[in-house]
């Protein structure tokens, strides 16, 4: 394969990959309608985002986030990372449904950032996407964003700027129901995360050796091909049987739960008996888990925040980006709550304790029957009945197609990376149904910006799972006008080029 010398493209600036595109072999992969730059709009800066107030009567939270360089203990293992304060996760922040949030954020990294609020169906201006949404936040800037949140649910929060998600820039959002009858004592949440930043290498690192490691002598058949199966064990995770092919791109020293390795896990303590309200959320930024609770069945009730008809599991797979909400009640013990990295042979598990009573803390190698168990496909869920999208016929239909390879390791939407693919357009007031079809042989999270989307048996969500060639329509009505992100939420494939764009057009 040549070389070929590209010039920094406008997809490593939105996305800031400073240079790695310039890896060889990018040009020669791209097949297809390889449009110019300027259908991806203007390259001249976004200016200031116009302020936004609450409404009379409209709740207001308002708080302060530094990004900053600092070093964190996970439990042993001490790292130097870039982190909202100085703990990972970030702060929670909490409010309600219809709620007015005025979050300002004060950029001390060495780099550009800026916040994305994954999940929520907010303004377009307070997305914080650099180069659709605002301009990225420079060094020594400030920002503030300001948005209602419209939807109750189980969210968070992380910069949509280069690989920067796979440092500890990221914290739990809850947005509360109001008019939900509780039923439950007390409430967990569970954020879990793969781990490397700081232990000898950074995401950038990580990236960049990607990119080498993928060019030029051994191409797999580029844009489209298949991917390289022979890298890793599948039966890895105790989730030999999952339909989700590869394990990831990134081997991971460490993975967490709330930002503690399981030889020092973050404890919960309650009584027996009690009601719990887990919100997991899986902030990882290249795996997925699978998630049991020792010893206890857990009822999914809600993901991406959207209520679920209740189902009973012993574990579940939960992918990047994605949310899942379960309560459960607690026996009489110790129990772990052990997220597997599905896959992945090295660096272990992630793992958190319930305690209730007595007995010893488990291990930090220990594995919960139910991960032996049936473990269930988040996106088989059915949606309750006030989740449901009403029923339309689709005013346009979309293609998406997720392509790409590891050899060379270019990811793409539509036969081309990001920047050099074309926008899916939509038209305010249309339900549009976008037909995804993954035509590569790995597994990638979809997540959309700004809306949610039913899947054929109407569950909501705004990432999904999708398997290896799987194809899955899902429908959204196209009610939130502005420019909006649509990628694969493994932070490697969105920054080599697994994103588009859903721009609204006026006809
Ligand atoms: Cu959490 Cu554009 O994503
Ligand atoms: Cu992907």
């Amino acid at each position: 394969m040549g070389v070929t010398v590209h010039r920094l493209s406008r997809r490593a600036i939105l996305l800031g990959g400073a240079g790695l595109v310039g890896s060889a072999g990018l040009a020669a992969t791209l097949t297809g309608c390889s449009t110019t730059d300027a259908t991806h709009g203007s390259t001249h800066p976004i200016g200031p985002v116009p302020s936004a107030s609450p409404s009379a009567g409209q709740g207001l939270v308002q708080k302060s986030l530094v990004a900053r360089e600092t070093t964190l203990d996970l439990g042993g293992p001490t790292v130097a990372t870039w982190a909202y304060g100085d703990t990972v996760p970030g702060a929670l922040i909490r409010a309600k449904a219809g709620d007015f949030l005025r979050i300002s954020l004060e950029n001390k990294l060495p780099a550009d950032t800026s916040i994305h609020w994954h999940g929520l169906r907010l303004r377009n201006a307070a997305d914080g996407v650099p180069g659709l949404t605002q301009d990225a936040v420079k060094q020594g800037d400030r920002f503030v964003y300001e948005f209602t949140a419209p939807d109750p649910g189980t969210y968070f929060f992380h910069p949509h700027v280069g690989v920067q998600l796979d440092r500890a820039l990221y914290a739990p959002l809850v947005i509360e129901d109001p008019n939900e009858p509780g039923g439950h004592d007390d409430e967990w949440v569970v954020v879990l995360d793969d781990w490397v930043d700081g232990t000898g290498r950074t995401p950038d690192d990580v990236l960049k050796k990607l990119v080498d490691d993928g060019g030029g002598s051994h191409d797999m058949g580029g844009m489209g091909g298949g991917h390289d199966m022979g890298g890793h064990d599948m039966g890895g995770g105790g989730t030999a049987m999952a339909p989700w092919g590869d394990a990831g791109d990134v081997t991971y020293p460490h993975f967490l739960v709330n930002g503690r390795v399981p030889a020092a896990p973050e404890r919960f303590t309650a009584k027996p008996g009690q009601k719990v309200r887990l919100r997991i959320i899986n902030a990882a930024s290249d795996t997925i888990f699978t998630v049991a609770l020792g010893g206890h069945r857990m009822t999914l009730t809600h993901t991406d925040g959207h209520p679920v008809v209740p189902r009973e599991v012993g574990a579940f797979h939960i992918g990047m980006g994605e949310r899942y909400d379960a309560v459960v009640t607690l026996a009489d013990g110790v129990f772990p709550l052990v997220a597997a990295p599905f896959g992945k042979t090295s660096g272990g598990q992630a793992m958190a304790v319930v305690r209730t009573g007595a007995g010893s803390p488990p291990a930090a190698d220990v594995r919960p029957a139910e991960l032996s168990g049936e473990v269930f496909i988040g996106s088989q869920l059915l949606p309750a009945e006030s989740a449901k999208l009403p029923d339309r016929v689709p005013d346009a239909t979309l293609q998406l197609s997720l392509d790409g390879s590891m050899k060379p390791y270019v990811w793409g939407m539509n036969g081309a990376p990001f920047g050099k693919n074309d926008p899916l357009t939509v038209q305010q007031g249309q339900r549009l149904r976008i037909d995804v079809t993954n035509q590569t042989m790995m597994t990638h999270p979809l997540h959309l910006h700004g809306h949610t989307f039913a899947l054929p048996s109407g569950l909501r969500k705004d990432t999904v799972l999708l398997a290896p060639m799987q194809r899955l329509a899902i429908d959204l009505d196209a009610d939130n006008v502005g420019r909006w992100a649509v990628h694969c939420h493994n932070i490697y494939h969105a920054e080599a080029g697994m994103m588009t764009e859903l721009r609204y057009t006026e006809s």
